[in-house]
């Protein structure tokens, strides 16, 4: 079995280019946890006598343990050049793709739920689908094309009304795609699922074991051999911990371990099962037996449902729980911690897992506290177990586990020692608690940090435990009841917008036409640039970057990586024959690093393996440099900043803090955001053998911008330098600026080398190289009237930009311009500038700033509202501008449309009513709280810079009719490219068949600008618009001739009378300026207007929060695809969720960044959509824009923000001590409300926090 120079995982040989080449099967390179790569395993069950089915994640599974099973890929589900499966057909009408890079795994999740559940429930939907990640969509159309399968479809209102237009028959596939229906899709044109459908190496030894007794003897010759069960364990850890095993004992087919065997006392059941079969028989045996018997087992099952997502449970076995062949080892706390004596003998293994039944006066419970609800590791989780005297609350026995609390599980042995004999009683619960926090100590420096709030966890769930106890609680009081109450993983049910059904059926314009590449994405044909075929001497590139945060380099030696095998080349600062820092951005590092993740050096090598062992090989060493600087405090203090200030003013701000009743002064932290595309950062590299011409094929939003650095580093004019592109799985601003970065370093390895260069980043590289949204500080002063009336504010915000000034400077103006949001304060100051820190730079992010600035905003009109005592939605109503008027910076506009978004958000969501329903529900629980926020937004399209909103387009006819069209704009996920097929179709009054979009190209369409600010629709489809208006002119007077005839003949005598058929189309921009001297100027175009609000409950004992229900209203104007644009408002809401409350970067005091994995970075899961979600599109005008459209591709990051002021909204109903940050995490929640166990916890002497250093530091 190969390891190197190969991979060994399935993914490799489905998806490695060399081997099978199906590229369906996505390698997001994230160790299991995204579901990019699931697959289906079968395998023939003996003892059932069926074949079981189940998904994998192909980048887990060794090839050797498939012996004797089926593997499916999306390949084999359907394809468009046979037939497309209805998975995958559902899910592309149901707009439940947009970058497509999840959606094979998608398929492959519910695909594989079908073959075992025909007619699922939607509850086993959400949980097929729980370890797939999706950063576009926002999983609400994905669960939905799901829930079609689901007996009562309850996706469409309009079933059964007959009204639909796609309810033709007939017609190829490509046809009825092209069918209008004022639905955003409809399920009656589904196809019907068919349930009857089916379709020793070079350095490691695998060894299959026959029999129970060959294992045992080859575990005795070869001791340190893993046994290999699911791989989760070992495998990431071989992966990106440099673990290695020349032999693997694989006994997962043997019978012997594949059993459940119930007595009297208790179930054993074999090691070989998998946590989802666990997950089963546990069902199996808890309906069969009484409550009292099944304690454990229901602890269990609790704890299994929200365990990783539906993949990983169904490979891992439950090696939680062991028994060895020969002895029994009990389940207590030696063996947990992994004492030595409790360790397994080199001729032992585990066989089988014995559950005995509880008894009568037996109570369990199990509990785990993570950052979001399924899926990801616990901060800490428990397992407690007390038995009573008979008919007593005297404890008799008493075990309490924890978990994440050290590097092993933890037993508060000395704890549960001293409380037997004690009564059940609030002294029992108050010295336990005194003494368990006594017995675990976390040091302050321990890794994973959150010290006091894993110490607070600890007596938390403690206390659930506590009240647990029905002898002393028969009828816990009911303002406690909740507590023990989780929140449910609910399936999301449908949004309510529809299409406008006044809009004419023939005009795809107004229209949910689907994503133009949504079938592809789904039968996994739709080509990212990693899929491209390899190619004749192609070489793969792996990045050697620094380990320090600012350092002169001293010595670099590659002599060691440059013997490994297959190593072709060291690629440093001194072979890029051009600039090397081009506009302050610097390729290679050279004489000093500046942030940890710069690159020094890259390894070209016949293989990925290769190269990257060889990159491990390059030794280099440093000589650290003061100042060391990471945070913006430290940027403060020594006045390091990459740009001067950015003011505007409007007013006499100090003459008015005079004249006000109080002032308040704060501050505001907002950390940053990874963007976390699906498809990394991925660049193909061509060198051309004459003329110094190069092509680079690439995921970007901004391919002139590419071309430019390319062509800077290699020395050459842009007109020798291809950039291409096609689409990318995700972009959200990162792939704005970092491409040309990269696609430099590409250039130069394919230069010196000569040879063509695959660089395709692993997650962790990426996470660390490209950064991501700029961490922010807002320090206010607020002058305001007793009635809530703001009559001055001044405001300073600070972003962390990181080493080099990449988008910063950009990212501080629109803080700045955007920062008075919906509100009028008539004296308004406020200034922003970007610090120069020792991280890498930080750069573009899907609103570019506005959803950090405004956080700020919202904090001090919430603080207005609390010191007025006043709700803060009637703050909000009365700052907010109310006619036409002018903004800070003195450009005009109407605000009506934000007004009435407001009005309706009120009303349609019955806010009040909420609001009163949550105060009576706050007042009967004590532990669980209750919150509603509501957020008005004004939002600003575009660049203030008029040069960087033109673009243009080629349009071309060809003589069979058929049109190809391409413009400047790039296809990120956001459906681009069928937005300008509906255009091209209706100016040319053509159907949508007819028309054609190959890529975005330099060649084609020159000095692009990126596609970013929400704008690709407006200026693409302008120039689009123009060369289409200009060939139909040309058309006109043979139409004029001709009114019966047909395209094709029109096209045929055109071409007779040597009329050209290819127009360049131009959009010049929108004349928007801005001089930032006066503070003055028409910085955009128009604006997008909103509502939303959100209500959560929150969980004060452990800091959980339940998003109940969102609504969102969205000034669209004129929606040109309401699909596509709900689409955009849902992901960008759910990603703006991620930003607010779960997603967390983690710095080292170094500056080294700790979160580089869907392990230890969690973006939401399909578990974080609100129980209820409405999306309305408020219809308004504006007739600078296409067809009296707006942009709507960012704007909804913002939305995220209603959750987190519903989240503050609920803690300040709970005791609390309140400082606004963001994200609201579990830690945030839960030390902000003040209780008991808080106290206690603070009561703790601390370590002087000059004598440790702690594992990771806030950079905002
Ligand atoms: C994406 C992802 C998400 C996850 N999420 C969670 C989560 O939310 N919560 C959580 O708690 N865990 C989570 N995990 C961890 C997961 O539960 C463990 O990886 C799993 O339990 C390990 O089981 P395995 O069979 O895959 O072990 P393997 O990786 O196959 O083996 C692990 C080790 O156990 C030993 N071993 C295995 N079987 C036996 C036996 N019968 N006798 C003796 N030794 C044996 C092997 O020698 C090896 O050293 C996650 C893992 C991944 C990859
Ligand atoms: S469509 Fe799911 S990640 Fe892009």
């Amino acid at each position: 079995m190969p390891s190197l120079p190969h991979s060994d995982e399935l993914i490799f040989f489905v998806n490695g280019r060399k081997v099978i080449r199906l590229t369906g099967t996505k390698y997001s390179r994230g160790g299991g946890g995204c579901g990019a790569c699931t697959v289906m395993v079968s395998r023939y069950n003996s003892t059932t006598k069926a074949i079981h089915h189940y998904p994998a994640t192909a980048c887990l599974v060794p090839i050797c343990s498939l012996y004797g099973a089926a593997v499916t890929t999306v390949e084999g589900v359907g394809s468009i050049k046979t037939r497309i499966h209805p998975v995958q057909e559902r899910l592309a009408k149901c707009h439940g793709t947009q970058c497509g890079f999840c959606s094979p795994g998608m398929v492959m999740s519910i695909y594989t739920l079908l073959r075992n559940h025909p007619e699922p429930t939607p509850e086993q939907i959400t949980k097929a689908l729980g370890g797939n990640l999706c950063r576009c969509t926002g999983y609400r159309p994905i669960v939905e094309s799901g829930k079609t399968f689901c007996v009562e479809s309850t996706v469409c209102e309009l079933k059964g009304s007959g009204k639909c237009c796609m309810d033709q028959e007939d017609g190829s596939l490509v046809n009825r795609w092209e069918k209008m229906c004022t639905k955003l899709y409809d399920e009656d044109e589904f196809q019907p699922l068919d349930p009857s459908q089916s379709k020793q190496g070079e350095r490691i030894t695998w060894i299959t074991p026959a029999t129970l007794n060959d294992l045992l003897e080859l575990k005795a010759n070869f001791p340190k051999a893993p046994l290999i069960m699911g791989n989760t364990e070992l495998g990431p850890s071989i992966k990106f911990k440099n673990e290695f095993h020349p032999v693997f004992i694989s006994p997962l087919g043997l019978p012997e371990l594949h059993f459940v065997n119930t007595t009297d006392d208790g179930v054993t059941i074999g090691a070989g099962y998998s946590l989802a079969q666990l997950n089963d028989a546990l069902h199996c045996i808890v309906s069969e037996q009484p409550k009292e018997k099944t304690e454990t087992h229901r602890a269990l099952l609790k704890h299994l449902r929200t365990l990783a997502g539906a993949q990983i449970r169904n490979m891992p076995a439950p090696s939680f729980h062991h028994t060895s062949h020969l002895s029994l080892i009990p389940l207590n706390g030696p063996f947990l911690e992994r004492s030595p004596e409790a360790d397994l003998k080199s001729e032992e293994i585990v066989s089988s897992v014995y559950i005995p039944y509880s008894t009568q006066w037996h109570f369990v419970f199990g509990l785990r506290m993570a950052q979001r609800q399924e899926n990801a590791f616990a901060i800490v989780n428990a397992g407690m177990s007390v038995k009573f005297e008979d008919d007593t609350n005297t404890i008799k026995e008493l075990q309490m586990f924890y978990g994440s609390v050290g590097p092993t599980t933890v037993s508060a042995s000395q704890t549960c020692k001293q409380l037997i004999g004690r009564q059940w009683d609030d002294q029992m619960l108050s010295d336990a608690c005194r003494w368990v926090l006594d017995e675990i100590y976390i040091p302050p420096a321990a890794e994973g940090g959150m010290v006091e709030y894993r110490q607070t966890l600890i007596i938390s769930l403690l206390f659930k435990f506590y009240l647990k106890d029905p002898q002393k609680f028969p009828n816990i009081p009911e303002k406690f009841v909740s507590a023990l109450e989780d929140f449910p993983i609910e399936t999301p049910p449908r949004n309510s917008d529809c299409v406008d059904p006044h809009q004419p059926l023939q005009d795809p314009v107004g229209h949910p036409v689907m994503h133009q590449s949504a079938i592809k994405h789904t039968t996994g044909e739709a080509v990212y640039t990693d899929d491209m075929p390899c190619i004749d001497q192609e070489l793969f590139l792996a990045p050697i970057t620094s380990t320090r945060a600012h350092a002169k380099i001293i010595s670099t030696d590659i002599s060691e990586a440059l013997a490994l095998p297959g190593v072709v080349d060291v690629i440093t600062a001194e072979d890029v024959p051009g600039d090397n820092n081009y506009q302050g951005e610097i390729f290679y590092a050279q004489n000093e690093v500046i942030c940890v993740g710069q690159v020094v050096g890259t390894v070209a090598a016949d293989t990925y393996a290769h190269a990257r062992e060889a990159a491990k090989k390059v030794k280099i060493t440093y000589e650290d440099i003061e100042p060391r600087i990471i945070t913006i405090e430290q940027a403060l203090e020594h006045n390091s900043f990459l740009f001067d200030e950015k003011k505007i003013e409007q007013g006499n701000v100090e003459q008015a803090f005079k004249y006000v009743d109080p002032i308040i002064e704060g501050e505001v932290h907002v950390e940053g955001q990874e963007h976390f595309y699906m498809e990394t950062s991925s660049i193909l590299a061509l060198p051309k053998e004459e003329d110094k011409e190069m092509v680079l094929h690439l995921g970007t939003q901004y391919p002139t911008h590419v071309q430019e650095y390319v062509a800077a580093a290699l020395n050459v004019p842009r007109n020798r330098i291809a950039c291409r592109m096609k689409r990318t799985g995700g972009a959200f601003g990162g792939k704005v600026a970092k491409p040309a970065v990269l696609g430099a370093v590409s250039a130069v390895a394919a230069n010196k080398t000569g040879r063509p260069i695959r660089f395709i980043l692993e997650r962790g590289d990426d996470m660390l190289i490209t950064a991501g949204r700029h961490p922010l500080l807002g320090k206010y002063k607020i002058g305001f009237m007793n009635n809530g009336v703001i009559k001055a504010a001044d405001v300073e915000y600070y972003v962390n930009g990181g080493c080099t000034p990449d988008e910063s400077e950009m990212v501080v103006e629109f803080i700045v311009l955007k920062s008075e949001n919906a509100y009028y304060i008539p004296n308004f100051r406020c200034r922003g500038r970007a610090c120069k820190t020792n991280l890498p730079s930080n750069t573009a992010f899907r609103g570019f700033g506005f959803p950090q600035g405004t956080v700020v905003v919202e904090a001090y009109i919430t603080a207005v509202a609390s010191q007025c005592n006043l709700p803060p939605e009637e703050v909000k109503e009365i700052n907010m501008y109310k006619r036409i008027s002018k903004t800070a910076f003195k450009q005009t506009f109407n605000p009506e449309p934000s007004r009435r978004c407001w009005k309706e958000c009120l009303e349609k969501s019955s806010f009040y009513a909420g609001k009163l329903a949550a105060e009576e529900f706050n007042k009967k629980n004590y532990w669980k709280k209750r919150g509603l926020a509501i957020v008005p937004m004004k939002f600003s399209i575009g660049i203030p810079t008029a040069y960087y909103n033109q673009v243009a387009a080629l349009v071309h006819i060809y003589l069979d009719g058929s049109v190809l069209v391409i413009h400047g704009g790039c296809e990120l996920r956001q459906g681009l490219y069928t937005k300008m097929i509906q255009v091209a179709s209706h100016e040319l009054n053509i159907p949508q068949s007819h028309i054609h979009l190959s890529e975005t190209s330099t060649v084609t369409v020159p000095n692009g600008v990126l596609t970013s600010e929400s704008m690709g629709t407006d200026i693409n489809g302008k120039a689009v618009q123009n060369a289409c208006q200009t060939l139909m002119a040309r058309l006109h007077p043979i139409i004029r001739k001709n009114r019966k005839g047909k395209w094709e003949d029109w096209i045929a005598k055109a071409f007779e009378e040597s009329i050209s058929l290819s127009v360049t189309g131009y959009f010049r921009g929108y004349q928007t300026n801005m001089d930032w001297e006066k503070g003055e100027g028409n910085a955009y175009p128009y604006y997008v207007y909103g509502a939303a609000c959100s209500e959560v409950e929150v969980d004060c004992l452990t800091g959980a929060h339940e998003l109940l229900r969102t609504d969102i209203f969205m000034d669209a104007a004129f929606s040109i695809n309401p699909a596509l644009d709900i689409g955009q408002i849902e992901g960008a809401f759910i990603q703006g969720i991620g930003f607010y409350t779960i997603e967390e970067l983690k710095y080292s005091p170094e500056g080294v960044l700790y979160s580089r994995s869907p392990d230890d970075y969690k973006i939401p899961t399909i578990t974080e959509i609100p129980e209820e979600f409405y999306v309305t599109l408020v219809r308004s005008q504006n007739p600078v824009a296409i067809y009296s459209s707006k942009g709507l591709g960012e704007a909804g990051m913002f939305w995220g923000s209603s959750v987190l002021f519903a989240i503050y909204d609920a803690v300040a109903a709970a005791p609390k001590t309140f400082v606004l940050s963001s994200p609201a995490a579990p830690e945030m929640i839960r030390m902000t409300c003040v209780d008991q166990f808080t106290d206690m916890i603070r009561e703790i002497p601390r370590d002087d926090p000059s004598t440790f250093t702690p594992w990771s530091i806030r950079v905002s």
